[in-house]
């Protein structure tokens, strides 16, 4: 059986990785774990079982016996350790949000991809939901008919202290308008404006699964923000996008660190024959075919994965998943399902919506090409 050395790029988020690559993937070894924190390295390789330990990416970009990396460092640091693993032969898979924070970074990911030859999954676990997978198939079967309009959230209360009466989930102090905790959390951007709300907060896990179940790019947008709660930072809390596709539908994009309930990924779709609803908060799937009697609930069978192990991968196994379609799109030298140009356009909308935003009028999305298979 084919091997494939992967090394886990940030020892944090990239251990959920590293347990499905070690223990839930035949066909893959974790033979490093990179971390500027080389405890936390150490500590993760242990766990995994990985022999090797660096605090220097460049190691793991020397070195040709490693074919693939799992990168979870800061968003802001993504985009060139995205594009100079590919050059250095690797195939990627990405944490989101923030792959990229610049058109230009876009394109130079998917040129390098594509001169190349090598593999990227964006992860975007979302897309693994098995309510929201569920949703695409009645979609792709006629369900609901020619979409009109189609919406989705990315919220977290973020600034409010937790239930049990620690710091906020964002570890950010409102009265200093500093972060409370070193590092601060990814969410907040790492100081960088680029990262937050709908390009780099979190937003970019609901343009693409919006996207994704829409089945089109998006053309242009316009996106509107506030900050309620948290007005000394210099970005908003909340955004609003609305997207345009090509055939005409419209798709709406929440994204927001303020809202006062509990967290939320929320999609609902309308179209000329039907209407689906995926209500995060009681987990449920809500169909309608016609308008007059109530939505019925539709059955969805969870993940095959034990609970145990939904609970120590995290994100409800959904990881696995996504980590499964980027080793079999190796093996079988087919492009995964959040390939490099799925990445490309889902990135460009959630960059072109941070613009739209900061800049108060609407703009056009760059559209991608798929130029390999
Ligand atoms: N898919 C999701 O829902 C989801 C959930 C959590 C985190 N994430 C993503 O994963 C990223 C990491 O999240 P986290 O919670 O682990 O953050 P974290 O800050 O706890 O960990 C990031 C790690 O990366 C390391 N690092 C930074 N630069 C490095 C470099 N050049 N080389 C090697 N290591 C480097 C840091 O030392 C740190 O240990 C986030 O930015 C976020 O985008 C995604």
């Amino acid at each position: 059986m084919m091997s494939i050395n992967v090394a886990i790029v940030g020892a944090g988020q990239g251990a959920s990785h590293g347990k499905v690559f070690s223990e839930l993937i035949d066909e893959t070894e974790v033979v490093a774990v990179c971390d500027l924190d080389e405890q936390r390295a150490s500590e993760c390789a242990a766990m995994i079982g990985a022999h090797r330990v660096t605090t220097r990416y460049d190691d793991v970009l020397a070195d040709r016996g490693i074919d693939a990396v799992a990168i979870a460092i800061g968003c802001h640091l993504r985009a060139d350790a995205v594009i100079s693993a590919l050059e250095a032969g690797k195939h990627v898979l990405v944490e989101v949000p923030a792959v990229a924070t610049t058109i230009g970074d876009v394109w130079r990911m998917v040129h390098a991809a594509e001169r190349l030859r090598l593999k990227l999954q964006m992860g975007n676990h979302e897309r693994w939901t098995p309510h929201k997978r569920r949703m695409k198939e009645m979609i792709v079967a006629g369900k609901i008919g020619e979409i009109m309009w189609a919406d989705g959230d990315y919220t977290h209360d973020g600034f409010r202290p937790t239930g049990r009466g620690g710091a906020n989930y964002m570890r950010f102090d409102l009265d200093s308008n500093q972060p409370a905790h070193d590092p601060p959390h990814w969410r907040l951007g790492f100081g960088n404006p680029a990262q937050e709300t709908t390009a780099g907060g979190g937003g970019l896990h609901a343009v693409d699964s919006l996207r994704w179940l829409m089945g089109e790019e998006f053309a242009e947008v316009m996106c509107f923000g506030n900050s309620r709660v948290a007005p000394y930072r210099s970005i908003d809390d909340t955004q609003a996008a609305t997207f345009t596709t090509p055939s005409g539908a419209i798709g709406r994009v929440l994204t927001s660190y303020a809202v006062c309930r509990k967290e939320s990924r929320h999609n609902a779709v309308y179209g000329t024959q039907g209407s689906l609803e995926f209500r995060w908060h009681d987990e449920t799937l809500w169909y309608a075919s016609d308008n007059h009697g109530p939505m019925v609930a539709i059955d969805v069978p969870g993940l095959e994965l034990s609970d145990a192990q939904k609970r120590r991968i995290g994100h409800g196994g959904m990881t696995f998943c996504q980590d499964r379609d980027f080793v079999d799109a190796i093996l079988e030298d087919r492009q995964p399902e959040i390939n490099v140009y799925e990445a490309a356009r889902s990135c460009a909308a959630a960059i072109c919506a941070r613009d739209s935003a900061l800049e108060g009028r609407p703009k056009r999305i760059p559209r991608f090409y798929q130029r390999m298979t």
